[in-house]
């Protein structure tokens, strides 16, 4: 998979279409093959933790298996961290985090947030985050909130807003990290259903537009098993849906043929409830193809 290398994998999506499931394999796949990964959540709903049978990670980075680390960060905190990590002493520390001014603007400056998170994923793959060891791969489970291109294009918006300061500096260190196809890569989950696949196809063409960049893979993910031949859904109610779904999946498979070009994973809807036995099932599919 050529994710392998990357030192960011953002993996993005609508809500609910599996973003953390995916992440959380990857970060399985990644952390075997002998990267040491961590998976980063930005979601108040931690949910990655109970997918690597780990307790919750509470804003700390928390080992989980051999190579594999996971953290679990609201935006609001990321950016809190980045001043600390930035501003070495204790006392502009404070002073900074508790003034109203930088409360205010954290609130209102567009893209900020998504920039401290940025920031603090190339901080950690450099090995500065205080406390830390050096990552070689952070799989980002971006917040499903708003467009994944507002979240790759903050440096961008970020950089016309303020220019001078180690905010500024950050900006323009953060641009180049995930303008660079060797360093950072973007995995878009998707479920073959209209909405998410739309939305899958714009992000498509607005990264394209506004970033100059194609993701690197596409996760169809959920996908009810093809039909077989002899499947009669004539009198079987739960054969009858079984055909409806999947015939669902395939009028957008095809949609995604027309309009998706580049490299995709297939991944099965298993009957197999959230937890460390699903997080194995998707990885192992991943490992496989
Ligand atoms: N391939 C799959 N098969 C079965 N259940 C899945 C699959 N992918 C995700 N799920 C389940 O769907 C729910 C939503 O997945 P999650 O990864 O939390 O989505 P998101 O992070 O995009 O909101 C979870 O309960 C998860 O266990
Ligand atoms: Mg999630």
């Amino acid at each position: 998979m050529s994710l392998e290398s990357k030192e960011l994998v953002v993996v993005t999506g609508k809500g609910g279409v599996g973003k953390s499931s995916v992440a959380a394999a990857l970060g399985v796949v990644m952390a075997r093959n002998g990267r040491r990964v961590l998976v980063l959540e930005i979601d108040p709903r931690e949910s990655v933790h109970q997918m690597l049978a780990a307790p919750p990670s509470d804003g700390e980075i928390l080992q989980v298996a051999p190579n594999l680390y996971l953290q679990n960060l609201q935006p609001r905190q990321v950016l809190d961290q980045v001043v600390r990590e930035r501003l070495r002493f204790e006392a502009i520390i404070h002073r900074v985090l508790e003034s109203p001014i930088y409360q205010h603007f954290t609130e209102g400056a567009p893209g900020l947030k998504e920039m401290a998170i940025l920031g603090h994923c190339l901080l950690l793959v450099e090995g500065k985050v205080p406390g830390a060891a050096k990552f070689d791969t952070v799989i980002l489970d971006a917040p499903a909130t708003g467009h994944g291109v507002s979240l790759l294009a903050a440096p961008l918006l970020v950089s016309d807003v303020i220019r001078q300061g180690p905010i500024a500096h950050m900006t323009a260190d953060v641009a180049a990290f995930i303008s660079s196809p060797e360093r950072s890569g973007v995995v878009v989950v998707t479920l073959a259903e209209e909405m998410p696949v739309s939305e899958a196809i714009e992000l498509r063409q607005l990264m394209h537009e506004r970033l100059d960049r194609r993701p690197d893979l596409l996760v169809i993910n959920a996908l009810y098993p093809p039909v077989d031949d002899d499947a009669d859904d004539d009198d079987d109610p739960l054969t009858a849906l079984w055909v409806q779904r999947r015939s669902l999946n395939e009028r957008e498979l095809a949609r995604l043929d027309e309009h998706w070009v580049g490299e995709r994973l297939e991944l099965p809807l298993l009957p197999v409830g959230q937890g460390p036995a699903l997080t194995e099932a998707l990885a192992a599919r991943m490992e496989g193809s």
